[in-house]
């Protein structure tokens, strides 16, 4: 009786607190991760949560092409490694993001027009970033966002001056720098059907018949209160080509006035959406596009809308994150 009380105290944190990642590890995922970056890891609660539930970290900003090599050439990686450090010394993994991106992109890097050079910049961007982290990152986001809504190719300038090679360019790449670490394409509106998904997994297709190293594909889930039932099926689409697949950067956003009607629909839609997870049996990681609706990129980016993630602004936890623990329950 004792005994068996004692072991009841020593499993209570994981049945208690609720750790995310424990739960979802203990069905056989490798981790439920959050953001972070220097920016945001100066809050103490920030840091205490992402301790107490998060099991992988990525970058939100500090390992993008304008924060790691603003002069060609001249490279800074202040904020990466200390945001790379908190996730290592704390044991969680680190999700890099990202090598090759149209956007946060320096205007020395768009303005190339010969296919040489830019191989040359692409390579060495690659190579560096991938290198300096060797052994600390489980997975890196290659490329982000190559097509657009329509499911073309983006019109960068990696497309425009090297055609579909830029992927493979990048791929090769950041294999030989980091053999270990699992290489991702990164897109958002893959959650439900159409062209982009279409075009996505056509591509990844001929990639992999090309011989190029690609292990994952990451969905972005940036998504839309009461639209996230498409989420699971395309999920299993993504799946079906047999690399892993993540959503890379979960939010749901509510449209404003938040509601308490609308808070326990967001908890159903992030139920809704770790189930499409667990559903696919590679799925391997979940990672919320920040800890509190305190720090989201929602704020500026959708004005009209509010309150996407798991904690509020205080840091309690929100019907959303029951939502998430239930399902993982
Ligand atoms: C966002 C960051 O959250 C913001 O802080 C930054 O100002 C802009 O980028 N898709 C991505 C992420 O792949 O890198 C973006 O992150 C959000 C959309």
């Amino acid at each position: 009786m004792k005994s068996i009380s004692i072991l009841a105290i020593l499993l209570a944190p994981t049945a208690v607190f609720g750790l995310l990642d424990a739960k979802f590890k203990a069905k056989g995922r490798r981790y439920y991760g959050a953001i972070a970056d220097p920016n945001t890891l100066s809050n103490t609660q920030v840091q205490t949560l992402l301790k107490t539930e998060f099991g992988a970290i990525t970058p939100e900003n500090s390992l993008k092409w304008d924060a790691t090599e603003p002069s060609r050439g001249s490279f800074n990686f202040g904020n990466g490694d200390q945001t790379v450090n908190f996730a290592t010394s704390n044991g969680r993994l680190v999700r890099g993001h990202t090598l090759v991106w149209h956007s946060q992109l320096p205007g020395w890097v768009s303005s190339i027009t010969d296919k040489a050079t830019l191989t040359t910049v692409l390579q060495n961007h690659v190579t560096t970033l991938v290198s300096r982290y060797r052994g600390k990152i489980y997975a890196w986001d290659v490329v982000n966002e190559i097509f657009d809504d329509s499911g073309n190719f983006r019109q960068s300038v990696f497309y425009k001056v090297l055609g579909e090679t830029f992927v493979d360019i990048a791929f090769k790449a950041a294999r030989a720098a980091d053999p270990a670490a699992k290489l991702y394409i990164n897109d958002y509106n893959l959650d439900g059907p159409g062209n982009k998904i279409d075009q996505l997994l056509a591509l990844v297709n001929r990639l992999k018949s090309r011989g190029i190293p690609i292990d994952g594909i990451g969905s972005q889930a940036h998504l839309i209160l009461g639209q996230v039932g498409g989420v699971q099926a395309q999920l299993v689409r993504l799946g079906a080509t047999g690399l892993e697949v993540a959503l890379t950067e979960l939010d749901i956003r509510i449209p404003k006035d938040v509601t308490s009607a609308k808070l326990s629909q967001q908890q159903n839609d992030y139920a809704t959406v770790t189930r499409a997870c667990l559903a696919v049996s590679n799925c391997v990681g979940i990672t919320v596009w920040g800890v509190s609706d305190r720090n989201s990129w929602v704020d500026s980016t959708f004005p009209t809308y509010d309150s996407p993630l798991l904690f509020d602004d205080n840091f309690a936890k929100k019907p959303a994150y029951n939502g998430v623990d239930g399902a993982l329950n």
